[in-house]
């Protein structure tokens, strides 16, 4: 089998997916904006071929890929990387080979089509419009009502996403989105978040994950002394998650989905209603990835590249809750000390299976720009009340400093 991997080494988590890809025995040519010397080990060593095509012009790719059909028979289009999920999808239909089609890959990046398809199937959504910066999303505003949340249509990271609760509100708001060209609109939805990420093959869901955000991603992004936490839960039979699971399966069934990773974010109401809040055609990013393999002691690289080349994968099941936590250092410049972390690796070190910081002398990295900041720890623990002990303490007593 031929497959084409677009972007197999950047972000650097794709090298892992080629290399899995590889190791089914699956040839793959990778198409990508990096020069292949610059490519992942991972990814240069499990390439069959390479070529190097900026992904943002569509015209020399499908060139590319025109010539390379000449040699080779392409047999799927992969690519888990947001950015270029349609690309792959046109190139699927340009050389007429199986997988999603340009009008899905569409679902899973505009997310009016999105909401529009899912309001159609039943799927409860939040009241929702798409406006142009100005008097459209006025008008938008009063269809819906405050607060509501503006953010870019095709958006990522949170970036340009405000909550808005009142007129005066919008009218600042404004004029700081002028710039964004289509807006999303949507009914604020007060809650807890979570996820629901899957990996399907043929068309059945073969894993399955919810992980919860603590806080919730636009509060993890608007204040610095957080440190954010992904958390991959083991129990997902608790009452709680029972409607954002079904509306999860619900919402892959609306949109046809059959091969590959997903990434769905659902919201729960304080009266236990969940509310769709969007999905990608991809793994969580931020190394949820590895996360997901913590707490299920598996390796979903591999289960994904089984999936997609077979159609089926071994059952993986969640033994621990596991977690993520970035964190974000006090003060500019350099890091320069960090404080508590002995003693947390001396009380708490067994269930630590990741520990990723800023080295002294380092410069920090920005925090608005990357969920990363500066370093990361993963934990883990089979029970969830312990394994939130463990991020509270890490919390609050890891703290770097930089100056
Ligand atoms: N309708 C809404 N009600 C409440 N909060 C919302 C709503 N829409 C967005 N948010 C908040 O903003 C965050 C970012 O929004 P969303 O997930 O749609 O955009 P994104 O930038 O694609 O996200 P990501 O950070 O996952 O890349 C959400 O995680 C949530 O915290
Ligand atoms: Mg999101």
């Amino acid at each position: 089998m031929n497959i084409v991997m677009l972007s197999p080494g950047f972000p650097f988590e794709q090298a892992y997916f080629t290399r899995a890809l590889a190791q089914t025995g699956a040839r793959v040519i990778g198409v990508g904006d990096q020069p292949a010397a610059m490519l992942p080990p991972e990814a240069q060593q499990h390439l069959a071929h390479y070529e190097h095509v900026s992904l943002r012009d569509e015209e020399a790719v499908l060139a590319a890929l025109r010539g390379l059909s000449r040699h080779v028979s392409i047999d799927r289009v992969e690519c888990l990387w947001e950015p270029y999920v349609e690309l792959a999808a046109r190139i699927r239909e340009h050389l007429e080979l199986p997988g999603m089609t340009l009008e899905q890959a569409t679902w899973f990046r505009d997310k009016e089509a999105m909401k529009q398809v899912l309001d159609a199937a039943g799927i409860r959504t939040p009241r929702h419009a798409s406006a142009r910066a100005g008097a459209e999303v006025w008008e938008a505003a009063e269809r819906i009502g405050f607060p509501l949340i503006v953010k870019p249509i095709a958006g990522a990271g949170s970036a340009d996403t405000y909550r808005v609760d009142s007129p005066e509100q919008l009218a600042e708001v404004q004029a700081m989105i002028r710039h964004v060209p289509l807006l999303s609109v949507e009914e604020f939805i007060d809650g807890q978040e979570f996820t629901y990420d899957t990996v399907c093959g043929d068309g059945d869901v073969l894993f399955e994950n919810v992980s919860w955000y603590l806080p919730r991603p636009l509060e993890q992004r608007s204040h610095e002394w957080i440190s954010p936490v992904t958390l991959s839960l083991r129990d997902t039979s608790e009452p709680r998650l029972a409607g954002g699971l079904a509306m999860g399966r619900a919402v892959l069934k609306a949109l046809n989905f059959t091969d590959g990773f997903t990434h769905m974010e659902w919201y729960l109401k304080a009266d236990g209603e969940a509310v769709f809040g969007e999905i990608g055609a991809r793994p969580p990013g931020a190394r949820t990835v590895d996360v997901m393999n913590y707490a299920t002691d598996n390796d979903l690289f591999r289960t994904w590249a089984q999936a997609i080349t077979t159609g089926t994968a071994p059952a993986v099941t969640h033994k621990f809750n596991a977690a993520s936590m970035f964190k974000r250092a006090q003060g500019t410049g350099r890091i320069s000390r960090v404080e508590g972390l002995d003693r947390l690796m001396r009380e708490l070190g067994e269930h630590v299976c990741v520990l990723d910081l800023l080295p002294v002398g380092a410069p920090r990295r920005d925090w608005r720009a990357t969920l990363l900041s500066d370093g990361m720890i993963i934990y883990r623990h089979p029970d969830l009340e312990e394994v939130l002990r463990i991020g509270d303490r890490f919390a609050r007593e890891l703290q770097l400093y930089a100056e």
